[in-house]
């Protein structure tokens, strides 16, 4: 039954039509057009739809909107101030406190009550009153300094925006504002909504039943989709030569959530459709979730094609690393796992298709354009250039967005039907059906002599890859290279063996199977420094790479290695936190007390771009007639800030103002192909595009003007101003010819890292740079619960050149809360924990103040010396939190997450053990 419903929102009158149940979400998106407010799980867990109701905190997900007769709402769209924008949403704007900016409506609004109540709030007090929202991407820290700062007011940031600026996100406003459109926010209004049918078995063989009857039963849903409608191949990838999964499986499932089907139809239709209302029959077949169970288990094959089960091998070997370690003087060794971590970005993954003509138009969330365009090409049969990709806003992507999810649904939909098509996942879909993190069984030794100085090296990883191929191949070939750490090992063998199961299938995540590795050579470091009684600073720095010395696959960097810098960077702090530890846990041991403190390093280094592969990226720029300066950037920002990054570098080798460009960003009809966004590749790769490119339009202005050296260029008007020291030029556009892209000037230039491929031993040059960092963890844990409470963490990282500091930083905190999720909390179990109340991500609460240190050795191919960041940040965390947990208690945790139970089993081992 229809109601209506008389409210206040933000400010002025206005009637709703709601049924008794419906949520106050669905009608303030859906039916007032109110997108600023977010769904990120419909269940309460996420608070991105955070709203006030009569001045208090709301789910508006939980709030039926019948029962708001007479109520005052506000939502992120009233928070301006007398229509430009508020103290609070300008102190997220300065201190950078939106990323993806999809938990940024929450966010505000959270804050907004807080400090109607109390204008300068405490950061306890920040942290109570947001702590019903979650964030993905901040590690919060920027956003608690800008609840804390708000009262400040707004401050002007005039800097020019080179490199080396401090400067606000370009793209930043609409973020705070709510204006922002995520994939599902900007539907077409005729769309179909679309909804896909998955296997609830691990395991099993299906056949559809009659498909006519259905729809004849249900006369709103219009088609019904499947294997047999797919009008190209039936199969993608993100690695062309391993693409192995169906958009729907054809008569057997290998995997909980697998799509079989996917029902269309008018959307109120289809959102009240019960999937298990579908005609489908199921046969069971026994299943093989771990690694383990799936090699030589006389079972069938996940794949026929795939020996025992094994996607691929990796391998990296150097020197003899057996011989090496017989003859050590000290050697340890252990085992160490970690389970499937979900990327657990806010924003589910959705977006509509429309069909053009003869060409396909997909709009909504993605973190890379060009290769969803190559994909959905092949599934629907047509070529690369009839397909468009247009990106919304990515409400956080961590590397589960690069795979296909979404996109060949809407498409095929919109492609047979010729009407738009929309679909938004839930968030039990989403995580039941998009790639995780692999988890990892990891078996590693590792010796030294007496001084301290490394010997040799072995580790075998197998990583469970789950029914499908996705990035398993790069995982598996990526940790050999970086499974040493930043550090001299002469005597090395990492193999590594990526495994299919019938498990949801593990992708890219912040990483590659990197953080995964470290913890095992970190954790050993810690033995090796034990036995040889060397402080483990020290220990590091013995054995840590240096210009001029080999890595383990025989590269040699003249300049631009940074671990030593990070190292010392942490000494002051390491230093006295030993003291207080030791001191601390003194007066704990003579008073009785349960608690101990702890100290621990980690440290990284993470080669930035593909791993031996092409790795371009492409950025144009051009001047118009009126004297607009626009730069095509198809890096697609996902959050970590390459819109500002990139535009910072161009006006730096343009020589002018970040604020002079007009940004188009990605759109594979628009934007020349910035690659993905991966693998920290792109303030380095398209960074590097972004200069090439600036240089050459600058050279060519500047010779059209015949003016050398170091002017300064500035657009407007019609024209390009030319002033150096003692004289000003300027070049009248509108008297020159265009291209055939409306431009006078137009530069785009391409830079792909030099790289060699590996060899059958795996030696080579797998990067052009690697970043490096440190981490040092401050916790403590009661000894008689097993918790641990992180108090502090100290991260140094060597970004070559800081592009700008605050995102910098942001990427820290951001990374380090991620790394704290894989030491104490996260395990994604399928068929359980598909939801964000089963499924644990840190809160606001759970992370530690950070200190960052930014470290600049500069490298030689960086643009500016800078390098990539955002791999590189999550990597130290746990290791550090592991080691710190160990110098706390004495108890060896090495299999995550380390859970109360864990570490009380371990501290309790120790004790058995004395
Ligand atoms: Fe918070 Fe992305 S900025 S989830």
């Amino acid at each position: 039954m229809s109601m209506r419903a008389a409210i206040t929102l933000n400010g002025r009158p206005a009637q709703i039509d709601a049924s008794g149940a419906e949520r106050l979400s669905g009608v303030l998106r859906n039916q007032l057009g109110l997108t600023g407010t977010k769904t990120g799980c419909d269940a309460g867990d996420c608070g991105a739809c955070t709203v006030l109701i009569d001045g208090e905190i709301a789910c508006s997900c939980l709030v039926a909107a019948g029962q708001l007769d007479g109520c005052d709402v506000t939502t992120v769209e009233g928070l301006k101030a007398n229509g430009s924008l508020s103290a609070l949403q300008d102190s997220f704007l300065r201190h950078g406190a939106a990323q993806c900016g999809i938990c940024t409506p929450g966010m505000l609004v959270s804050a907004r009550a807080l400090l109607d109540r109390n204008a300068k709030p405490s950061r306890e007090e920040v942290e109570d009153a947001l702590g019903g929202v979650l964030c993905r991407c901040t590690g919060y820290a920027k956003i608690i300094d800008a609840v804390m700062d708000a009262a400040a007011g707004p401050a002007a940031m005039n800097l020019p925006g080179r490199v080396g600026d401090r400067i606000r996100h370009v793209d930043g406003t609409p973020k705070v504002t709510g204006e922002t459109m995520f994939g599902a926010d900007r539907l077409p209004e005729n769309a179909f909504l679309v909804r896909v049918i998955r296997s609830p078995h691990h395991h099993a063989g299906f056949t559809i039943g009659d498909k006519q009857a259905f729809l004849d039963n249900n006369p709103d849903l219009v088609a019904i989709l499947d294997a047999s409608d797919v009008t190209g191949q039936n199969l993608h990838g993100v690695i062309p030569p391993f693409a192995d999964q169906p958009v729907f499986a054809e008569d057997r499932v290998l995997f909980k959530g697998e799509a079989i089907a996917a029902v269309v139809g008018e959307p109120e239709a289809v959102r009240a459709f019960d999937p298990d209302d579908f005609p489908v029959e199921w046969t069971l077949i026994d299943h093989q979730l771990l690694p383990s169970d799936a090699v030589g288990n006389g079972l069938p094959p996940v794949h026929e094609t795939r020996d025992g089960n094994v996607l691929v091998r990796g391998l990296v070997k150097r020197g003899d690393a057996a011989s090496a370690l017989d003859q050590s003087e000290i050697r340890v060794s252990g085992q160490f796992s970690t389970p499937f971590i979900e990327h657990a970005y806010i924003e589910p993954e959705a977006g509509y298709a429309e069909r053009v003509g003869d060409r396909i138009e997909l709009h909504g969330c993605t973190q890379t354009a060009f290769m969803n365009r190559d994909e959905i090409a092949l599934v629907l049969g047509i070529d690369a250039g009839s397909v468009r990709i247009v990106p919304s806003a990515c409400g956080g992507g961590f590397g589960s967005k690069l795979d296909l999810s979404w996109q060949p649904y809407a498409a095929l939909a919109a492609w047979k039907l010729k009407r738009p098509a929309a679909i938004a996942y839930s968030r039990s879909e989403s995580m039941r059906s998009t790639t995780k993190r692999h988890p990892s069984e990891i078996e590693a030794e590792i010796g030294c002599d007496s001084s301290g100085r490394i010997t040799g090296m072995r580790f075998d990883g197998t990583f469970n890859t789950g029914a499908y191929a996705s990035w398993g191949p790069t995982v598996a070939n990526r940790v050999p290279v970086h499974a040493s750490g930043p550090y001299h090992v002469e005597n090395y063998r990492a193999d590594t063996t990526a495994v299919h199961t019938n498990c949801v299938p593990s992708g890219a995540f912040r990483g590659f199977g990197v953080p995964q590795s470290a913890i095992a050579q970190e954790c050993l470091f810690d033995d090796l420094a034990e036995q040889t009684g060397i402080d483990p600073l020290d220990f590091r720095l013995i054995n840590a790479l240096d210009n001029g010395k080999p890595t383990v696959t025989g590269q040699v960097f003249e300049t631009g290695v940074g671990i030593k810098p990070c190292l010392e960077a942490l000494r002051e702090r390491w230093i006295e936190a030993c003291k207080e530890t030791a001191s601390f846990n003194r007066e704990a041991e003579n008073s009785g007390s349960s608690k101990r403190r702890g100290v621990g390093l980690g440290t990284c280094w993470y080669g930035c771009g593909n791993t031996s592969l092409p790795n371009p990226s492409t950025i144009r720029i051009g001047v118009k007639p009126d004297g607009s300066l626009i730069l095509h950037q198809g890096a697609i920002d996902i959050g970590q800030g390459s819109n500002t990054v990139v535009a910072q570098i161009a006006a730096d080798a343009l020589g002018t103002d970040v604020s002079a460009f007009e940004l188009v960003g990605a759109d594979s009809d628009l934007t020349p192909d910035g690659g993905k966004t991966s693998a920290s590749r792109q303030t380095f790769v398209s960074g590097k595009g972004a200069m090439l490119s600036a240089q050459s339009l600058r050279a060519q202005i500047l010779r059209h003007a015949n003016v050398s050296g170091d002017a300064k260029l500035a657009f407007g008007d019609g024209r390009v101003r030319i002033s150096d020291k003692i004289t000003t030029s300027q070049i009248e556009l509108s008297e020159l010819p265009v291209n055939d892209r409306g431009y006078v000037f137009m530069s785009e230039e391409t830079y792909d890292p030099p790289t060699k491929p590996l060899d059958e031993n795996g030696q080579g040059e797998p990067y052009a740079l690697y970043g490096y960092g440190a981490q040092l963890v401050e916790l403590t844990v009661d000894i008689g619960l097993g918790t641990v409470k992180l108090d502090r963490i100290t991260a140094a990282h060597d970004v070559g050149k800081a592009v700008n500091p605050m995102l910098v930083e942001g990427q820290i905190e951001g990374g380090i809360a991620q790394g704290i999720g894989l030491a104490l909390m996260e395990e994604f179990i399928p068929g359980r924990t598909e939801n964000l109340h089963d499924y644990l991500i840190p809160t606001i609460g759970d992370v530690p103040p950070i200190e960052s240190i930014i470290v600049e050795v500069p490298d030689a191919e960086g643009p500016f010396g800078a390098k990539g960041l955002g791999e590189h940040v999550l990597i130290p965390t746990a290791p550090a939190i592991l080691n710190a947990i160990r110098r706390a208690t004495g108890a060896r945790v090495r299999h995550l997450p380390a859970t109360p139970d864990k570490v009380l089993a371990a501290i309790r081992e120790v004790r058995n053990n004395d």
